[in-house]
Formats: structure tokens, C-alpha cells, sequence
């Protein structure tokens, strides 16, 4: 292999999926991991099948359809994870089994209560079985960036002698600095025989806003595999953030001695939009390369600047991360075979049934905007997307709001059985009506936590897009919807949360389930 290519090794659908409120149905994940092949993405970590069955359906239906990159999967280092993990990846054309396992005095001591021999042994184990089902076998010595260094590497020595091919060392916690990354990984190289002849991993969490500057070092120490989210999303504050890595060896290339990815960078803005929209998660205005104003200028000098020359005030150019590339404009004259046409330029393949009901919405929103664009066909595509993978759907709604008296709405909603009900509420206001109705209608008492609207595009005709977590039996779920009508589109979206939430409480495992026994997710 190239020694100066750095994989990149998406785990958005397992550590980012982990972020609170983030409930991604099988259609869904398999959408994103789509997207993330198109991306040119090496690894995809589709999930921990052992945590839910769902989470083994969508990593199944992955590793079967998702052609490119190597398809992953987490394990702790308990037989049964293992297990779970091969029944997932082991129709994937290149499957890898992840297991991990704590190397820290705290998580040992604490966590795990147990001893470090103990850990030892386990991990001996744990490569050795996975290494019995598949090629590809990666170790983590989970919080290694607070554990003894020394231990560290004779726990990494087991998982090589025992057919690891990628060692990841994790910053679980977003605790370690720049340089001392560097010293640390430095050290394990002297300290890990056959080190230098697996691949190195880095996977760092953002807790001290270090993620990305610590994976970078990691790289400059010998690393040749970044595991990253897009949009940084993940536990806590989030993992290292693809764009940002790929971005920075794309920038830099010049700089870093010829290290660099295999990424088609101008799919970045749409993996972003993608990823965005289905977990519900926004990405901050001023976020580095996908925020919206990462490209735009608003002071006078630095517009005279670029309007002058570009490079005064832009490191890099728009298009290379896919902004402002498509010009896609329908109106309502287009026809099915023109919307068909803008949809496959756009990367969605969309035919028969799929390609009446997105014609369908194409021709309600053509009616009522002057201009649909790229990015409002995008946001529509992935709204039907959603309706094609949820239990309850919006089958109508009424609702009467003024000054004068208090603001009530009914709704039709259609159950997962197939059955059309009704519900009514008198609310604080209007979104708070119809939330309740849907309530009332449905019999399910969820609780709204967040709320949220955003417009597609600009102009005053612009589709709304809407977001709302709710949380039921002390889960929470989020939805999401679109539509000219921002009523509709809050009710669009709370129905998807609720039926998301519906499908979180009835997977989790009771009692004496395998998951019951989890500890908490890594
Ligand atoms: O943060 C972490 O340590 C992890 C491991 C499973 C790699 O997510
Ligand atoms: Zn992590």
C-alpha cells in the first residue's frame, strides 16, 4: 500500500449514531452509508450489532448492499459481541471485526472491575476468535490515552500475535494534547514489536476541541487510519471531524510530505446535508468547511478582497467541497423524466413507485415555489426517504389559531396497522396543538424536548425544514419534516420522532437480554 495514503475510517453510523437524541432507521443508515461510499470513504463502522436488533439489521443490510469500502462492526471482547458482529459484516465483501477493551487503571479498576491481567487474557481472546471468522480484525485498548503506556503496548503486543491487522489507539475521553499524542504514540512504536507492521489507527474525541489537531499529530507520528464522523457528531462532544481531516491533508498536501486520502472531497456539502437532516443534528453556522458561512464573506474589505481575487480571503474554493457545483433548476412545466434526470445528477437513483410519489411532492412544491433547486429536491428525496421507513404517517390536519382564543387542532394520523385515527387538543399554541393531538390521536404520552425550524434556501417562498426530539419511557428520538407548510412540517417531523420512538422503547432489551448487560456504550 501507498505508505503516505491515510484511510479514513467513518464511524458517523456507531460512534456518531451514539450522540443523544439520534434514532437512524435502517433505510436511513443504509442512505448514509451509500453516501459514504460515493464519498470515497476506506472503512465504514456501520454499528454494534450486539446493542439492539435493529442496529444488526442495518449493519447486515450495509455489509450487503454498500459496495467499496470495508464494512465494520464493534465488539466488546464477550464471545457473543464477537458473534453479533460476524452475523453482521459477513456478507460484506470486505468485512472487519472492531473489538475493544479498556487498557486505563479507571475504567479497569471502575468500569470493568477487574484486573489487568484479566484484561490481558481477554484480549487475547477476542482477536484470536475474531481472527477465526474474518481477515481483518481491528484492537482498541479502550481510554489508551490515560493508561500506562507500558501496559498499553504489551496488550496491543497479544492483539498483533494474535492476527490483529489494525491497532487503534482511541482519546476516549478528548484528554490528551498535540504533542504529547505525538510522544505517546512515538513511545508505543518503540515499546509494541510489530507495530510497524500493522496498520496504525487513530480515534480521537473532541471534549477539549483537540480532535481534529490530535488526529493530525497522530498522523504525523506514523498513523495511517483516522476514524472520524462527519460533522463531528458523536458521544459527547463528538468524534474528530471527517471534513475537517480531509480537508486539512487536501489543503495542506504540499505541506505534509504527500499524505492524503482517497475522498472525492466535492461529495463533503452533501454527506454533510445528508447526515444533518437525518439525525437532526444542525451543523453550527461558523462550523470549518460545512457551516454555512465557512465560504461566505461579510465584511466590506474582504469582499473587495475576493470579488478582486479569490485567494485574498479563501484558503479554499467552494467546489472542491461540493458547494454552489449544481445549478439544477425545475419548475413546474418540468416533467417526471426532467425530475428523474435532476435526481440521478443529484445521486439518487429513483424509479417506480418511489420516482410517482417524489413526482407527486415535486408537483405540490413546484406549485407553490417558482424554482426548485438542487438542494430543495435533495431535501425532498431524503423527507420521502423517511415516509417510506416509519410506523405512524400524517394522514391530515386542521388546525384554527388567532388572537382571540386559544389556538386547536385535529389530526388524522395512520397507524402502523393500517388504521386511520383521530385526535384533538386545544394547546398553547398552534405547534403545540397539533403536537398534542398527534398525541391524542396516537395514545402515546411523549414529552417534546426540542424544537426547531430552518429554511432549505432563501427567498420567502423557501421550503421548511423542521426538527423535533421528543423523549418516551426515558428515550429520545428525534424527526424530522419538510413542506412549504411549516405547520406540516412540524407535524411531519413529530409524527417520524414518535414513530422512532415507539421503535427505540420496543427494542430495548428487557431484563436478561444480552444488551441488558452492556456497559455503557464506548
Ligand atoms: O472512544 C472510544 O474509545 C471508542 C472505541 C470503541 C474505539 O469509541
Ligand atoms: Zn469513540
Amino acid at each position: 500500500m501507498d505508505s503516505d495514503r491515510v484511510l479514513i475510517f467513518d464511524t458517523t453510523l456507531r460512534d456518531g449514531e451514539q450522540s443523544p437524541g439520534i434514532s437512524l432507521n435502517v433505510a436511513e443508515k443504509l442512505e448514509i452509508a451509500q453516501q459514504l461510499a460515493r464519498l470515497g470513504v476506506d472503512v465504514i463502522e456501520a454499528g454494534f450489532p450486539i446493542t439492539s436488533p435493529g442496529d444488526l439489521e442495518a449493519v447486515q443490510a450495509i455489509a450487503r448492499q454498500v459496495e467499496g469500502p470495508i464494512v465494520a462492526a464493534l465488539a466488546r471482547t464477550h464471545q457473543q459481541d464477537i458473534d453479533a458482529a460476524y452475523n453482521a459484516v459477513r456478507d460484506a465483501a470486505r468485512p472487519r471485526i472492531h473489538t475493544f477493551i479498556s487498557t486505563s487503571d479507571i475504567h479497569i479498576r471502575h468500569q470493568l472491575q477487574t484486573t489487568r491481567e484479566d484484561v490481558k487474557g481477554q484480549a487475547r481472546a477476542a482477536v484470536a476468535h475474531a481472527r477465526s471468522y474474518v481477515e481483518d480484525v481491528e484492537f482498541s485498548p479502550m481510554d489508551a490515552t490515560r493508561a500506562d503506556l507500558e501496559y498499553t503496548a504489551e496488550v496491543c503486543r497479544i492483539a498483533i500475535e494474535e492476527g490483529a491487522t489494525t491497532i487503534n489507539i482511541p482519546d476516549t475521553v478528548g484528554y490528551t494534547m498535540p504533542h504529547e499524542f505525538t510522544t505517546y504514540l512515538e513511545r508505543l512504536y518503540e515499546l509494541t514489536p510489530g507495530l510497524e507492521d500493522v496498520v496504525v489507527s487513530v480515534h480521537c474525541h473532541d471534549d477539549l476541541g483537540l480532535a481534529v489537531a490530535n488526529s493530525f499529530a497522530g498522523v504525523l507520528a506514523g498513523a495511517r487510519q483516522v476514524e472520524c464522523a462527519v460533522n463531528g457528531i458523536g458521544e459527547r462532544a463528538g468524534n474528530a471531524s471527517l471534513e475537517e481531516i480531509v480537508m486539512l491533508l487536501h489543503t495542506r498536501r504540499a505541506d505534509v510530505e504527500g499524505l492524503h486520502t482517497g475522498c472525492e472531497t466535492r461529495e463533503i456539502a452533501r454527506t454533510s446535508r445528508l447526515v444533518s437532516r437525518l439525525t437532526g443534528y444542525p451543523v453550527q453556522p461558523n462550523k470549518a468547511i460545512v457551516g454555512r458561512n465557512a465560504f461566505v464573506h461579510e465584511s466590506g474589505i474582504h469582499q473587495d478582497g475576493v470579488l478582486k481575487e479569490r485567494t485574498t480571503y479563501e484558503i479554499m474554493d467552494a467546489t472542491t467541497v461540493g458547494l454552489e457545483v449544481n445549478s439544477i433548476v425545475l419548475g413546474k412545466h418540468s416533467g417526471r423524466h426532467a425530475l428523474q434526470q435532476a435526481l440521478r445528477d443529484l445521486g439518487f437513483e429513483v424509479s417506480g413507485q418511489a420516482l410517482n410519489q417524489a413526482f407527486k411532492r415535486f408537483k405540490e412544491i413546484a406549485d407553490k415555489k417558482k424554482q426548485v433547486s438542487a438542494m430543495d429536491l435533495e431535501a425532498l428525496v431524503t423527507d420521502e426517504l423517511r415516509e417510506a421507513a416509519v410506523g405512524y404517517e400524517l394522514e391530515w390536519f386542521d388546525v384554527e389559531a388567532s388572537s382571540r382564543r386559544p389556538p386547536h387542532a385535529t389530526v388524522g394520523v395512520r397507524t402502523p396497522a393500517g388504521d386511520e385515527v383521530t385526535g384533538n387538543f386545544t394547546g398553547d399554541g398552534p405547534i403545540d396543538a397539533i403536537f398534542r393531538a398527534i398525541n391524542a390521536a396516537t395514545g402515546v404520552d411523549a414529552r417534546l424536548r426540542e424544537f426547531r425550524v430552518d429554511a432549505v434556501t432563501g427567498g420567502q417562498d423557501a421550503l421548511g425544514e423542521t426538527s423535533v426530539v421528543l423523549e418516551l419511557g426515558g428515550l429520545s428520538a428525534s424527526g424530522q419534516g419538510v413542506s412549504t407548510d411549516i405547520i406540516e412540517a412540524a407535524a411531519r417531523a413529530y409524527v417520524r420522532a414518535l414513530s422512532n420512538a415507539v421503535r427505540k422503547v420496543a427494542e430495548t432489551v428487557p431484563s436478561e437480554g444480552p444488551a441488558a448487560e452492556l456497559e455503557p456504550t464506548p
